[in-house]
């Protein structure tokens, strides 16, 4: 039987994969599966009415590999009733005028295809140029930002931080 979240991610050097395994070990056991994009793509998601998403930037501003070779899924995705929350990676000192800009290409794909988006967090904290990854009016990410080349340090508390809020707006809290 599937768990109550699905979590797919990408990711080529594997900073990605190891957030998601520390975010799916914190949600808790049987909590939460498991899916690297580049196994099976987006196969297997209908099973699922909450959803994680980790997607890294790469390439001045364009989806991870992995991601790159399944986005034509996601036009045919339909979610409405569904949840989801993002998390990215990327580098704002590095690459500075695409900051995780992957994540918010694809927060407006999931959104298109009629989900609900939830777990938006604080832009305060993070020193760049320009991000896709910025709400409107620019006061908060569309998800997690989180940054494993320029604010390492940083990562475990915005996780800690941010999965019981996403949890909450999941319902499965408490
Ligand atoms: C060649 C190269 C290009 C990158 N381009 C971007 C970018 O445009 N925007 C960004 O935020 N991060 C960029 N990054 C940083 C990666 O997103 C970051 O290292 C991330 O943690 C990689 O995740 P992964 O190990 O899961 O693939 C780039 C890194 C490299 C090496």
């Amino acid at each position: 039987m599937p768990a109550p979240i699905g979590l797919f991610f990408g990711s080529t050097t594997g900073n990605t994969a190891e957030v998601a395994e520390r975010i799916a070990a914190l949600i808790g056991p049987g909590q939460v599966d498991l899916f690297d994009v580049a196994d099976n793509g987006l196969a297997g998601i209908d099973d699922y009415r909450l959803l994680i998403f980790g997607i890294p930037t790469w390439d001045f501003g364009e989806q991870q590999e992995d991601w790159l070779d399944i986005w034509h899924e996601l036009d045919s995705l339909e979610l409405p009733g569904v949840r989801f929350a993002l998390f990215g990676l990327g580098d704002q000192i590095g690459y500075a005028e695409w900051y995780l800009d992957a994540m918010g290409m694809l927060h407006d794909r999931l959104r298109d295809a009629g989900a609900e988006p939830v777990g938006y967090w604080p832009r305060e904290g993070y020193d760049f140029e320009a991000s896709k990854a910025l709400t409107a009016d620019g006061s908060r990410f569309v998800g997690l930002a989180l940054d494993e080349d320029s604010q390492r340090a940083e990562t475990d508390a915005r996780i800690e931080a941010w999965v019981p809020q996403v949890l909450e707006a999941f319902g499965l809290s408490g």
